[in-house]
């Protein structure tokens, strides 16, 4: 060896234990010095790890989501930070005037480019499909907003195509209008069965135990394939669907990860492979071409049969249509059914704000229009949504609290975002929802806490609210923003004010012991892929009111 004598090797082998000592303050000192300097004086102040390189991504494995939101919550002077991680950078945005210059940056800063490998680890998806998915991606980041106004058509990627197709379709207009009207219809009848069956007994009031996260799961997994699946959903096919649903849901953050997910995180691997297998029969015996516009029959919601067919048209097979619907049911379920739980048991856990919300909802039910209608009640869907304030205000604030969720977003070129902050390309930008919704400087001092106050209008509630300042609307975080705002999210409002209303015209709620129900805080040591649950299960007993209001049943016709 040519350099050999170069290093006289006997000098310092074997080495001593200060020198040893020393080799390691050096490495220390040098991992410390690459995780805390900027690449550019003007990128955003780096927050350092504390183990040097390796230590957000630890402190991300270990404590979820919770990790990034305490990084921020304690740095409230940084509308913007940097952390280091091997390879790359993660800008953290805190700031809602910031993450509205995110949002008005979708070139620059996109999401779509993170998605084919999202899904592929996610879903499951084959290298074909998830190739077939990548193409053009480039070409739709430069297409303007509106294309249908720009020119000749030109060929489309396929995810702005299912993209545009389904933010059009749950658009307020008529089609949403229908969709939602077949969804609280689905909604009633479940609880109508399931009223038949847990609360028919020989004497009344009769009243039945649950877990009340475990009883809205049920409903609103049922329902919700029924609207967008029609009657012979696949969900519909064997009732331990419904519960491979929820497998698949609790381990959605170890197939995010990625490692080796069949033995890491089994249970929603299995899961997610018996939904996908149902689905490809359905998909396989054409239920999907079932149903029609009017969304009043039993078949297919016009909206999948919309998006299988697009996916159909970019060349993927039946057994990635699977996946992809499956990724529509997760969504069109998961945050509905959490944030209606966290409706219920607000309203029951507050004789107070039961009573308002009560007394909003009754006002608003009619008598039904044709003749011998009987005791069969209107309830416009509208009306929930605008005439039941401390209804609507109780949402609003469930969500709020229980979203913190991030917004992600890939730098494809160096950007100086807001005039102002470096951002290198090849880095990921996140909007972190948590650290805005508990920042006392937008909610006001009590934050942390439920009051749905907070979100009443009117010169009445003016008074009672926290915050008199107007907050940004880029500070409510839980649909999302920009590009990225969840296209169902009137779905969502119509379907879970629904839902909430028919439970409690229906029913009382109680702790075992017969007191109310105590709140549990939320659980944000997770990856927060959806709204999050809470740290306890909240048992509950269920019977008909006590004021015998709606006493044998409610039979309401649901109206716009
Ligand atoms: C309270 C209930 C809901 C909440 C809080 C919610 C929240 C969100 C958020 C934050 C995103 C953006 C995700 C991201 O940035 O990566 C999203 C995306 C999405 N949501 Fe929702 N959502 C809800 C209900 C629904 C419902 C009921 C549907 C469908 C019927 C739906 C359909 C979708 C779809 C299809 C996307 C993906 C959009 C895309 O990638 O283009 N969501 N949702
Ligand atoms: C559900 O909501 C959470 C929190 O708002 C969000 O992070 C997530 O992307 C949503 N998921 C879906 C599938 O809509």
């Amino acid at each position: 060896m040519a350099f050999a004598n170069l290093l006289p090797l006997e000098s310092w082998w074997p080495p001593s234990a200060a020198g040893i000592l020393l080799a390691l303050t050096a490495l220390y000192a040098f991992a410390l010095y690459l995780s805390s300097r900027k690449l550019d004086p003007r990128e955003p102040e780096v927050v350092a790890p504390a183990v040097p390189l390796v230590g957000h991504v630890l402190g991300m494995a270990i404590f979820g989501g919770r990790y990034v939101k305490n990084l921020g919550i304690r740095r409230p002077d940084l509308p913007i930070f940097t952390l280091p991680v091997p390879g790359s950078r993660l800008y953290i945005v805190t700031d809602p005037g910031l993450a509205a210059a995110v949002q008005r940056a979708p070139r620059a800063l996109s999401f779509l480019p993170l998605v084919p490998e999202l899904t592929r680890r996610v879903l499951g998806l084959d290298a074909a499909s998830v190739a077939i998915a990548r193409r053009r991606i480039d070409d739709d980041l430069d297409l303007p907003a509106t294309t249908a106004a720009a020119g000749p058509p030109r060929a489309r990627g396929f995810l702005t195509d299912i993209q545009d197709m389904v933010t059009a379709q749950l658009a307020p207009g008529a089609y949403l209008g229908r969709l939602s009207l077949r969804a609280a219809r689905d909604l009633r009848d479940e609880i109508g069965t399931w009223r038949a069956t847990a609360l028919d007994p020989p004497h009344r009031p009769a009243a039945a135990r649950a877990d009340l996260l475990a009883w809205v799961r049920g409903l609103v997994t049922r329902s919700t394939a029924r609207s967008l699946y029609g009657a012979r959903n696949p969900v519909a096919a064997d009732a331990s669907l419904a519960d491979a649903f929820w497998d698949f849901d609790g381990g959605l953050g170890g197939l995010l990860a990625g490692v080796w997910p069949a033995a890491t995180a089994r249970r929603a691997h299995a899961g997610r492979e018996r939904l996908v297998a149902a689905l490809e029969t359905y998909l396989a015996r054409g239920e999907h071409l079932t149903g029609d516009e009017a969304e009043d029959g039993p078949g297919c919601s016009a909206i999948v049969r919309r998006r299988v067919a697009i996916a159909l048209a970019h060349g993927w097979a039946l057994g990635a249509v699977a996946r992809e619907e499956l990724s529509f049911l997760f969504a069109g379920i998961v945050n509905a059914t959490t944030t209606a739980f966290w409706v219920l048991a607000h309203a029951y856990a507050d004789a107070a704000l039961l009573a308002a919300a009560r007394r909003e909802v009754e006002a608003a039910l009619e008598p039904a229009e044709e003749e011998g209608g009987g005791s069969r009640r209107r309830l416009s869907i509208a009306a929930l949504r605008d005439r039941c304030p401390a209804l609507a205000a109780t949402y609003r604030e469930c969500l709020r609290l229980g979203s913190d969720t991030y917004s992600t977003r890939l730098v494809r070129e160096d950007t100086l975002l807001a005039g102002r902050h470096w951002l290198r390309r090849g880095a990921v930008v996140q909007v972190a929802g948590g650290v805005m919704h508990a920042d006392a400087r937008i909610w006001g001092a009590d934050a942390a806490a439920f009051d749905h106050r907070r979100f009443l209008e009117g010169p009445e509630a003016e008074a009672k609210k926290r915050n008199k300042n107007k907050v940004h609307p880029a500070a409510f975080r839980a649909f999302g923003g920009g590009k990225t705002l969840c296209p169902g999210r009137h779905f969502a409002t119509n379907e879970i004010l629904a839902l909430v209303a028919l439970v409690v015209l229906q029913f009382d709620a109680r702790a075992p012991d017969g007191g109310p129900i105590e709140v549990p805080r939320k659980n944000d040591g997770v990856l927060p892929v959806h709204v999050l649950e809470p740290v306890r299960p909240v048992e509950v007993v269920i019977s008909e009111r006590a004021d015998g209001f709606a006493a044998g049943g409610l039979d309401v016709e649901f109206v716009l």
